[in-house]
């Protein structure tokens, strides 16, 4: 029997995409296996990898648990929290850094506080999204739940692709209609969905061309320039031709989201609050196959920016060295 949806579409944001399903695979499935082996997504459902946050996760329960340390937390104006690296902006400790405005704002608060904002909000406050990694401040009952994930499955998954470490695990409480706008990250990440209900669109690394993220210098490195709710087609007339895939993740699935594949992902509008888990690990260790795969490629491409800009030491020299070293020569 098939189980009713618990949303609909309404509740998604709309956008100028082709999208097409990611697989949705039973925990057993050893198709799970060749995707994960081909870099590409797939949602693992009826497992028990995150069985225990499933079944406490709640906004209350974590109200009561998750310990009295001030936690992290975005504020934004709009629906969106797209993310920056504050290494990277200029300010008086770091005058190589580049002229910017945030489009968030990042500070400290205690659980109990960050749940009354959530339920108190209104129109024209802040919106809110908690982004906290796990670590010795969680009180004892969410240690006994992370204890008690599916580490057999999650490690063997770990072992058998060859991952490097598990680096951290985030929890992210999310106010519904939030979206993180579309990026990539340089790590591979299970990405758990404990409670309500995520849209996750993703894209392969070969969009790169599509997708125009901002140079690795800028705050904004690894996300992508193109603002999905208003397209600058003439800035960026390839996003036309990005592809997407798309998933709503329910509590208890785990998606796959290959490193280097972009992704944006949005708390379901008028769906309550959201609550996710994600793991990330290192990329293991690699051996340079031929033909490259296309997220090695990014990692080269970003590999050529960084170098460029040590050498040039000003990122507004970078771009004209770039035009004049290709234009005529490799675009022909
Ligand atoms: O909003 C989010 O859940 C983002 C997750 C991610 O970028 O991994
Ligand atoms: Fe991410």
């Amino acid at each position: 029997m098939c189980e009713e949806k618990q949303w609909n579409s309404t509740q998604l944001r709309r956008y100028d995409l082709e999208l097409e399903q990611i697989p949705r695979l039973y925990y057993t499935d050893p198709k799970i296996d060749e995707l994960i082996s081909l870099n590409k997504p797939v949602v693992i459902t009826g497992s028990n990898i995150i069985k225990t946050a499933k079944a406490n996760w709640t906004p209350e329960y974590l109200e009561q648990n998750i310990g009295n340390a001030g936690h992290t937390v975005m504020l934004s104006k709009t629906h969106k929290f797209k993310y920056f690296d504050e290494s990277k902006v200029l300010n008086k400790n770091n005058p190589h850094g580049i002229e910017f405005t945030p489009p968030t704002r990042k500070t400290k608060m205690k659980i109990g506080e960050f749940m009354r904002k959530l339920r108190e909000w209104k129109p024209g406050n802040d919106r809110l999204y908690l982004q906290q990694p796990l670590n010795n401040t969680i009180g004892d009952l969410l240690v006994r739940d992370f204890i008690n994930f599916d580490w057999e499955y999650i490690n063997n998954k770990q072992s058998k692709h060859n991952w490097g470490p598990l680096t951290s695990n985030l929890i992210l409480i999310s106010q519904e209609g939030n979206v993180t706008p579309c990026h990539y990250d340089e790590q591979q990440n299970f990405f758990g969905q404990a409670y309500g209900y995520k849209r996750c669109i993703l894209f392969p690394p070969s969009d790169f061309e599509c997708l125009y993220p901002h140079p690795v210098y800028h705050p904004h490195d690894r996300q992508s320039m193109v603002d999905f709710d208003k397209p600058d087609y003439t800035r960026f007339p390839r996003f036309k031709f990005a592809k997407g895939y798309e998933t709503v993740v329910e509590p208890g699935d785990v998606l796959y989201i290959p490193i280097y594949w972009w992704h944006h992902i949005e708390s379901l509008m008028r769906g309550g609050p959201t609550i996710s888990v994600n793991f990330w690990y290192k990329v293991g260790p690699t051996s340079l196959e031929y033909p490259l795969k296309d997220h090695q490629k990014v990692s080269i491409t970003r590999n050529v920016e960084k170098m460029l800009l040590e050498v040039l030491q000003d990122p507004k020299e970078v771009g004209p060295l770039l035009r004049s070293m290709v234009l005529g020569r490799y675009t022909e």
